[in-house]
């Protein structure tokens, strides 16, 4: 593929910014200098140099980022930064979104594309994909409220009854809850219908894939194979050993959690 298109489809910009870019000398190929931005090339495993910054080529862009709290996942954001701040330029020019909504005041993991059939994939309840959080609540945790939250709550103003697929108590007052709808305020109004309220809520694994412990928040990380697999393998991280470490861990660092 000829070099200013590969560069644009990267997101470095317009056919025609992308090759000043290369007359401008300031990408490279595999560690050399390029001048012609027509020159030719075999995109898969090429690795770019943009500026001294290294981009390996990517056919489409997944991405996890550790959403902080504060932040709202909006290209225009109303009262807080936009998560798409957290992010460089070439992947908001690639046209990545996020994969459903998490509240400002909500942290954990978020995940990215600009492949269609993957934000739908991830967003849609028919898929019946597990997203796991873990929660603080204000008052005190009982066995009536875990056993409602499975059993099933009427939130206000929807007819359905929603039920987690997972509920686990952490300690009296913090929950590892799994659902696998996506509706506003979810967990918050799964909570508010059995008489209990959020102060602080995180998420902390989606499908098989937890939010890795060592990425902090407002890093993002790009998702490979085995991280796409992992995602792929459904709830099962809800209970697998790695969630436990890394849940725990990614939580400390949230407002109201300590
Ligand atoms: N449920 C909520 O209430 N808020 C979120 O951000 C995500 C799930």
């Amino acid at each position: 593929m000829e070099l200013a298109r590969l560069l644009q489809s990267q997101g470095f910009g317009s056919r025609a910014e992308c090759r000043a870019l290369v007359a401008n000398g300031r990408v490279s190929v595999d560690g050399r200098r390029c001048a012609d931005w027509a020159e030719q090339f075999e995109a898969a495993g090429l690795v770019l140099s943009v500026d001294g910054v290294c981009w390996r080529h990517r056919r489409a862009a997944y991405l996890a980022l550790h959403k902080p709290f504060g932040y709202e996942c909006s290209h225009r954001p109303q009262h807080h930064p936009s998560v798409y701040s957290l992010l460089p330029l070439p992947l908001i020019r690639r046209g990545v979104e996020a994969v459903g909504r998490l509240d400002a005041d909500t942290s954990g993991l978020l995940l990215l594309s600009d492949d269609g059939a993957f934000v739908h994939r991830y967003t849609s309840p028919r898929k019946r994909v597990a997203k796991v959080y873990e929660l603080r609540t204000r008052h005190v945790v009982d066995d009536a409220q875990v056993a409602a939250l499975l059993a099933g709550v009427t939130l206000r103003d929807e007819a359905l009854a929603v039920a987690a697929v997972g509920c686990q108590r952490l300690d009296e007052r913090r929950l590892r809850l799994s659902v696998t709808l996506g509706r506003y305020h979810l967990v918050k109004r799964m909570l508010a219908a059995v008489g209990n309220r959020v102060e602080s809520l995180h998420r902390v694994a989606i499908g098989g894939f937890v939010l890795p412990p060592e990425l902090r928040a407002g890093e993002w990380m790009w998702l490979e194979a085995a991280d796409l697999e992992r995602l792929a393998a459904g709830g099962s991280a809800a209970t697998a050993d790695g969630l436990q470490h890394g849940g725990h861990a990614a939580m400390e660092g949230t407002p109201g959690w300590s």
